[in-house]
């Protein structure tokens, strides 16, 4: 089947939080801007989602529901087929979500006053899931070097060696600045956190969407020893459109550590996973390998178009390119570095919501999130609006 992702969808006046016009407003103060922000797409999934979900919808019962075997068969096939990654069904959590994922992981791992590391710029969420746990944020700041984010690895080791550190959590691939990391970076980056007893919570929810050329490795599938330190957040919401259905899979290959976590998630999470969530993550782990080889080539072009526009039309706007997820991290300190004026260029003169770079922390000022899951035409709409604003 061939998929149509030029097809524009009115996702307005339906719950969306992306573009219901009433949170646009409540979040950026102007309900006409055109969204290009938070991390869902503007594409309708994979068709056998919809056939399931239809389905399941007809049944006109939606009672306790719990896994079974073909979700379990669905989610070990789908890693092992397309990340080569052997996941036992005993190790497989369940979690309505990566982010709760990241809260239970703190609550259970850390005591109020320890300390957790992150990679900023990083996905906002791990600083709000380390302080609202009275936990207190370790930086080891990404290094921007010759347009490709790299760790640093020195910094690391000497911020590690506090034994007030417990965890550290890694986005694999990373959001916002869009890298695969090789096997050599996890290996030393595992290594590390290993010999100073450093727990690693990988958030690797944007691990299929991965470009041509680079290959995601799980950290979990680097060895036993890694496999035995890690907590690995896994879903298929990113991937095929379905976050709004609350489904994630966190897989625990230690058994003392998973009964850790598997005793708060009972504690402070729905027990029986919605419905909905379940038939979807089955089909879209079983038939939607289709949709989304098409996906990632339509996203792939959606990239190349950034890159045309902005080389063509704003070179001063620097796009640092990902190699996986599709969200773009776009470098506009050549245009303005105060973030408050370059957030004003953005949603007042240009109209457009995007991420402000300023939010996924230090290092991030001066840059501009975006989302390029949408149709061509809205992309290339924004990208004209931002244009304009810049240049009048
Ligand atoms: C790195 C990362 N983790 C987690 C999430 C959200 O996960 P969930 O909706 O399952 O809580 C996102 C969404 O953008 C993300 O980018």
């Amino acid at each position: 089947m061939k998929y149509n992702f030029d097809e524009i969808v009115d996702r307005r006046h339906t719950h969306s939080v992306k573009w219901n016009p009433s949170f646009i407003k409540a979040m950026f103060g102007d309900k006409e801007l055109l969204p290009l922000w938070v991390a869902d797409m503007d594409f309708k999934c994979p068709q056998p989602i919809i056939d399931a979900a239809i389905e399941t919808a007809k049944s006109g019962i939606y009672g306790y529901s719990e896994r079974t075997e073909p979700y379990y068969n669905a989610v070990i096939n789908w890693y092992k087929k397309r990340q080569n990654w052997t996941i036992e069904k005993d190790s497989i959590l369940f979690s309505p979500g990566v982010v709760p994922a990241l809260y239970y992981a703190i609550q259970t791992f850390c005591r109020p006053g320890d300390k957790v590391v992150i990679q900023n710029p990083v996905y906002y969420p791990f600083l709000s899931a380390i302080v609202d746990n009275g936990c207190h944020p370790v930086y080891n700041q990404l290094q921007l070097k010759e347009g490709k984010y790299v760790m640093d690895f020195e910094d690391l080791e000497n911020k590690v060696k506090d034994p007030k550190v417990k965890l550290l959590l890694l986005c694999s691939p990373h959001n916002p600045v869009g890298r695969v990391w090789t096997e050599e970076e996890l290996k030393k980056l595992g290594n590390i956190c290993i010999e100073n007893n450093v727990l690693i919570v990988s958030d690797e929810i944007h691990s299929d969407l991965i470009y041509k050329g680079y290959k995601h490795v799980p950290f979990a599938s680097i060895s036993d020893s890694f496999a035995q330190n890690s907590i690995m957040c896994t879903a298929p919401s990113k991937t095929f459109n379905i976050a709004g259905l609350q489904v994630s899979n966190i897989i625990v290959p230690n058994k003392i550590i998973r009964q850790e976590l598997a005793s708060t998630l009972e504690k402070t999470t729905n027990k029986f996973p919605n419905i909905f969530g379940l038939v979807a993550c089955t089909a879209a782990y079983e038939k939607g390998e289709e949709w989304l080889e098409q996906l990632l080539d339509y996203l792939e072009d959606n990239l190349n178009f950034i890159d045309k526009f902005l080389k063509e039309k704003m070179p001063e706007v620097k796009l640092i390119r990902p190699e996986a997820t599709y969200l773009a991290w776009l470098d506009f300190n050549a245009v303005e570095s105060d973030e408050k004026k370059l957030e004003n260029i953005i949603q007042k003169k240009a109209k457009v919501a995007l991420d402000e770079g300023y939010i996924f922390g230090k290092g991030g000022e001066g840059f501009e999130r975006i989302n390029f899951a949408c149709p061509r035409s809205i992309l290339k709409e924004a990208l004209e609006r931002i244009e304009r604003a810049i240049h009048n």
